[in-house]
């Protein structure tokens, strides 16, 4: 089956043709087959005219947290009147996850894919870590593995009640027998390196484990203030290091420096009141930044990659074009991904036409619904 989408006005590739105009995409069995001149195309069954809109990749949202019970409303509706936002939260997620059903968590699980779908993201990246229970924690990375392949074991999100008079127990607990039964369902190991959560050392030996079982290492640091985590992730070859709120000059010398991407997740500022960082003096210092929703119900509760763009462009002083390529190329390359993310031949057919002639209305016109179509693996979503 093929599809030729033609009489596109604005194409962003991300590939070395950067940006086409007046032109078309052949997409064929679920990986794009042609990119080029509209007037050049090859024939395709099927024809789709883009009438002058932009496509552009499908958004890679390399940061969720898709699998829980319940919700924080009401430490949101606290928080907009003053309360701080503390990773202790966390916990009360923790217990209505525990009693939750795979029934009752699947449904949820998919319906919040399908809202990322609908949103244009084509890549999903999905943390357990709202169990903390061996059982519960290989529940998560289960359920997840149904619906992505970028399973993340985030065992040590923080220490749970149970072990609150002993988090080294914990710790052996994430690095032994809950490694063990997470591991298989898994791609990435990742740690929550904060103040309230796991100190350097203990993400150091969490993150060592993981690696040592074959997961590769990625992290949650200087969220809530800075800290080790950053220097952590880059010593140990991390895909990612994640917030990146609180940066210092060093921390900012050292990614750019290494091959770490840092990813942004500006739902968490906007959502915990915190100040944005500056992406501008990120990118000037040649570090490589990506976008991501960060998906869960106490920080970022928002599934959707344009509105992340738009707060990234308004308030970190990226352009639309910085913008759009952290959340589609930046994203692909926090997973180490190179077949999404972009559109180019021998690519996954992952795209979105806009209802929109350029890519810069994604900041140009917040909030407003402009995903016209989505293809995923070539069909349309
Ligand atoms: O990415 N930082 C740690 N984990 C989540 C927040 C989780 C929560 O508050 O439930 C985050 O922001
Ligand atoms: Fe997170």
């Amino acid at each position: 089956m093929s599809t030729l989408i033609t009489n596109i006005g604005e194409l962003t590739t991300n590939a070395d043709d950067g940006t086409l105009h007046a032109a078309a995409v052949l997409l064929e069995d679920g990986r794009v087959a042609w990119v080029g001149r509209a007037v050049d195309a090859p024939a395709a069954a099927e024809i789709v005219d883009a009438a002058g809109r932009a496509v552009i990749p499908g958004f890679v949202d390399s940061h969720s947290h898709i699998v829980f019970g319940g919700d924080r409303a009401a430490e949101f509706e606290a928080r907009m009147a003053g309360q701080k936002y503390a990773a202790g939260g966390i916990r009360s997620t923790v217990a209505a996850t525990r009693a939750a059903s795979d029934e009752e968590l699947r449904a949820r699980l998919r319906g919040f894919v399908d809202e990322m779908h609908a949103q244009g993201t084509t890549t999903i990246e999905i943390k357990s870590g709202y169990g903390l229970d061996i059982h519960t924690e290989q529940r998560l990375v289960r359920l997840a593995a149904e619906v992505t392949d970028e399973v993340t074991f985030l065992g040590a999100h923080v220490v749970p009640a149970e072990y609150a008079d002993d988090p080294g127990a914990y710790v052996d607990l994430v690095t032994g027998p809950m490694l063990d039964a997470c591991a298989p369902h898994a791609r990435w190991i990742d740690v929550f390196c904060e103040t309230g959560a796991f100190t350097v050392e203990q993400s150091r030996r969490v993150l060592e484990a993981g690696i040592a079982r074959g997961l590769a290492p990625r992290v949650h640091a200087s969220q809530l203030g800075p800290g080790g985590g950053v220097q952590l992730a880059i010593e140990l070859g991390a895909a990612s290091v994640d917030h990146g709120t609180y940066l210092t000059d060093e921390d900012v010398a050292a990614l750019a420096a290494s091959d770490t991407v840092l990813t942004l997740l500006p739902g968490v500022e906007f959502s915990t009141r915190q100040p944005y960082p500056d992406a501008r003096r990120l990118i000037d210092a040649g570090v490589t930044v990506a976008l991501a929703c960060d998906t869960n119900p106490g920080s970022s509760f928002t599934s959707s990659m344009p509105f992340c763009i738009a707060v990234a462009v308004r308030d970190m002083r990226m352009t639309p074009s910085e913008a759009l390529w952290a959340a589609t190329a930046g994203g692909a390359r926090a997973l180490r991904r190179s077949d999404v993310g972009l559109i180019a031949p021998g690519a996954r057919a992952d795209l979105v036409m806009l209802e929109a002639p350029s890519h810069v209305h994604l900041s140009y016109r917040p909030g407003v619904p402009l995903i016209r179509a989505v293809w995923k693996d070539g069909t349309i979503v």
